[in-house]
Formats: structure tokens, sequence, C-alpha cells
């Protein structure tokens, strides 16, 4: 048995359905009409009235849905935006930038990160349509689809963010991440590069899939898969490159993101290892640490801010229809992959 007390402060997982205004005029004994005076113009119902009212308000536990009366108003002025990893100055670049647009047209953001969880994830989504907020923005995990179908069938608007519109209808803004593999993959072809290797993973990341995709469509790469897209991991698998043979040992690594980029360039100076004399090294994002790296990183930069600027626009043109941008990424080349190896002599 649940006290009061303890049923007000429990904070429900599952979706609680809030109690109506309907349910309270019927507990009351008036109509839907005499609720909504005593809520908004008490003074214009008897007290006798309005205290039933109230006891039943207090009893039903019901909450005044502050976001329908300013979404009726055209008011609603709350945005949820959900990341894969506020970790990765990636979501915050864009983040940053889809709360500027937001906010020139009145609106704030809340940032969530689903930390690439995707029950936690879920709770955010449900904790946000409870919250009745007047859109959501989400760089999802592949588990979101079928609730953000469901979420926009309920009235709320949702843009996906980073991934293309393989998920569910409704509207999305990417980067072609295909297009950036192969990018990266014609690079390291043309500086001499014949043993290529791909540091990215899981693989359940559509991002890592397309890159990987973008770059065997160019050619063969030995791939050095990874359980994160973070600096440890990345440390991780440079050892794993190290531990290969010398003579099939990769003469160059594309990483899914520049995380993984600083992390392998952390363990292959640790190790002695010349970049890019020895082994040439891209990242993938082009974050502001990229270039700041100990030796500066060749990455594929990837357009945060109109991303970000996008999504918010999507979002405030929201009217049912699906609209899907896709971006275009550009390769910079720095230090770590700028030197041409010499062709073995046959
Ligand atoms: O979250 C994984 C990667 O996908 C990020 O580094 C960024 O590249 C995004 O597109």
């Amino acid at each position: 048995m649940t006290s009061r007390a303890a049923a007000s402060t429990a904070v429900p997982h599952a979706v609680s359905r809030p109690v109506s205004i309907k349910e309270v005029a019927a507990a009351a004994g008036v109509s839907v009409g005499t609720v909504s005076n005593v809520l908004n113009r008490p003074e214009a119902v008897a007290e006798p009235t309005r205290e039933r009212v109230l006891a039943a308000v207090h009893d039903l536990g019901f909450v005044r849905n502050e976001s329908a009366r300013q979404l009726r108003a055209g008011r609603s002025r709350l945005v949820g935006c959900i990341v894969y990893d506020v970790g990765n100055p990636f979501f915050t670049d864009v983040a940053k930038a889809a709360e500027g647009a937001l906010q020139q047209q009145g609106l704030a953001m809340v940032l969530c990160d689903s930390d690439r969880d995707p029950q936690k994830e879920l709770r955010y989504l449900e904790l946000l349509e409870q919250q009745r907020v007047s859109g959501i923005l989400i760089a999802p995990t592949d588990a979101a689809a079928p609730h953000l179908r469901a979420i926009r069938q309920r009235g709320t608007p949702v843009v996906l963010v980073d991934r293309a519109g393989r998920l569910a209808d409704g509207s999305s803004i990417a980067v072609d991440d295909v297009a950036g593999g192969r990018a990266v993959m014609h690079h390291l072809q043309t500086m001499g590069h014949e043993r290529i290797a791909f540091v990215g993973g899981p693989f359940d990341v559509a991002q890592v899939r397309d890159r990987h995709k973008g770059m065997t469509s160019e050619g063969h790469v030995d791939v050095f898969e990874t359980t994160a897209l973070d600096i440890e991991q990345g440390r991780s698998a440079a050892a794993d490159v190290l531990a290969r043979p010398a003579r099939s040992r990769p003469t160059s690594i594309a990483c899914a993101n520049d995380l993984l980029a600083i992390g392998v360039l952390q363990h292959l100076l640790e190790a002695g290892v010349r970049v890019p004399e020895d082994i040439a090294l891209v990242g993938y994002d082009d974050i502001d640490f990229a270039s700041a790296a100990a030796v500066a990183l060749s990455s594929v930069r990837q357009p945060r801010a109109e991303l970000g600027r996008g999504a918010a626009e999507l979002l405030l043109r929201a009217d049912g229809r699906h609209r899907s941008r896709l971006l275009q990424p550009e390769l910079v080349v720095r230090a770590s992959s700028e030197h041409r190896r010499r062709r073995r002599s046959r």
C-alpha cells in the first residue's frame, strides 16, 4: 500500500497518465468550466463549490498542464535536446548552436545526456513528453525509433539530429558519413598507404557503420573494433595495432571520431611511434581538440553549428511534414597524415 506522501514523491519510470480536468469535475460534481473557473478565476465561484473543487484537485493529484495552456496561448517555451554522449564536444557544439537558434525565437532548451544508454534515453523521452515540451531534438540510439514515432503521433514534434531519416518518419538533419569515410580513404591512398586500419565501434552506431562503409567502398581496411567512441578505447586500439608484426602492421589509421584519434595519438607517441612518418592518423568530427593535439590531427569536419541551427529551424517549422537535410563533410588535412609514404620498390 503506497501512502499519499510516498506516492507524491515516487518518480514514475512508466508513463503515468496525468489526471484530467474532466476527472476533477466528475469527482467534485461540477462542470469542466467550473473547474477551469476555480483554477483561473476563483473569485467567480461560490466558496462551497470552490472548496469542493480544490479538495478534488488535491485528492486526485491534478497538476495544471501549464504547457498545454502555454501551447494554447502559443507561448510554449521549452525544447528538449537529448544527445548520445555529452562528454563528446561534437554534441555540445551541436547543442550550443541549437540552443542559440531557439533562444532567438524566445524558446529555452534543456539538454539531456542519454550516455549511449537506450533505457536512459527512453526515460528522458517519457519525462520530456510528460513535461509537454514544445518539441524534442534527439541524436538517437537505434532503439529510439518506435518511441519517437509514438511521441510524434501523440503530438510532440521530434527532429532527428545527426541521423538521416533511417529512423521512423519525421524531420531529420545529418551529415553524409559515407562520403566522409570515402574522402578519408581516398586521402590515405593518395598519400601512398596500402595497409589502412579502421578504428571504431560499436558497429550498432549508425555513424560508425556509415564511415566504415565509405572507406570500404574505396578499398580494404583492417578493422580494430572498439566498445565505445572515446579516448580510452583509442589508446587500447593503438596498442592492438602496435601488437601486429611490423611487416603486416597498418601504416595508417582512420578513426571513427576525434576522441578515438586523440587516444590513438597519445599511445603511439608514448610508444615512440612517429606520426605521420611511421603511422599516419585521421580522426572524424574536427572538434577543437583535433587541431590542438600534440600532432595536429587531420579530421573530417562536420558542420556542427549548421547541424544545430538546422535542427532548431526544422523544429520551428514543424508542421507534420517530413523534411530531411543531408549536409556534406569536409576533409581537413593536417600534420598527422600529410607525410607522403615512399612506395616500396618492387
Ligand atoms: O557519437 C559518435 C559520433 O557520431 C560522434 O563522435 C560524432 O561523430 C557523431 O556523428
